[in-house]
């Protein structure tokens, strides 16, 4: 049997409660409507709208994430949110290690390892995000910095070995930029995270992130387990289209 399969939103700091809403509403009903699909969708608001989108799509295996957390049950970490809370409002899942995270605010692979095994400990599921900048890839670095932030999965403690988690290949100079990575460079990435992953643990999916639409979703279907989706995710109807390609 496969990996499993998931289509995965993260709207970053965008839209408002309405607009969150509306997506939702508008994204159902394409489920509704169209085929059955076979592999899971989520999204990851900003924080503060998780609660909306949760009450909207529950019933429904629609999956509600979190883009960050801290790996504290609790405490004085001020503007920072727990596994704990995000449990307590129904989060499935939790974004963690996002290139925004690492670059934008400092965030280490020592601290993202702490988060990873935060939610393992708490049964979220991780969609931990790993991928070389451009600067790296110029250097010829992409295996070796792929290599090292995978590295993090062998401080996973046995009995935690055996859960799910996801791994999304986000190179940086991918994301929001319009240029995808060529499914070439896409296969050899995957390739490599997998063959890594599989040293430490065994129940994982590889997703891939950075650029993409539908017509990326039809071509990399094969070679990766799914996709976490930014830009074009904040259309319901180019999520649903890119959610319909991943579906094999
Ligand atoms: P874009 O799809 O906008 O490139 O963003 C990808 C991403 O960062 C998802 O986490």
């Amino acid at each position: 049997m496969g990996a499993e399969r998931y289509v995965l939103a993260n709207f970053k700091m965008n839209k408002n409660l309405f607009e969150v809403k509306k997506w939702a509403d508008e994204f159902l009903s394409l489920l509704y409507k169209g085929k059955k699909l076979s592999l899971k969708v989520g999204c990851a608001p900003t924080f503060i709208y998780i609660k909306a989108l949760k009450e909207i799509v529950i019933g429904t295996g629609f999956l509600v994430g979190a883009q960050n957390m801290h790996f504290e049950e609790k405490g004085a970490f001020t503007g920072e949110v727990s596994p704990t809370q995000l449990k307590d409002i129904g989060v499935d899942f939790v974004i963690i290690g996002h290139s925004e995270r690492r670059n934008i605010f400092g965030e280490s692979d020592e601290l993202i390892s702490k988060k990873l095994l935060s939610a393992l400990k708490h049964n979220i599921l991780p969609v931990l995000c790993v991928g070389e900048t451009k600067e790296e890839r110029e250097k010829g670095e992409t295996e070796k910095v792929l290599i090292k932030q995978i590295s993090i999965l062998s401080k996973i403690p046995d009995e935690l070995k055996n859960q799910k988690i996801v791994i999304a290949y986000e190179p940086v100079w991918a994301i929001g930029t319009g240029i995808p990575a060529t499914k070439d460079k896409i296969e050899k990435a995957v390739e490599l995270i997998r063959e890594e992953a599989s040293k430490f643990i065994k129940d994982f999916s590889v997703l891939y992130g950075g650029s993409i639409d539908e017509k990326v979703a039809e071509e990399i279907k094969d070679i990766c387990d799914g996709g976490l989706v930014g830009t074009a995710s904040l259309d319901p109807q180019k999520f649903y289209k890119i959610s319909q390609n991943f579906d094999v």
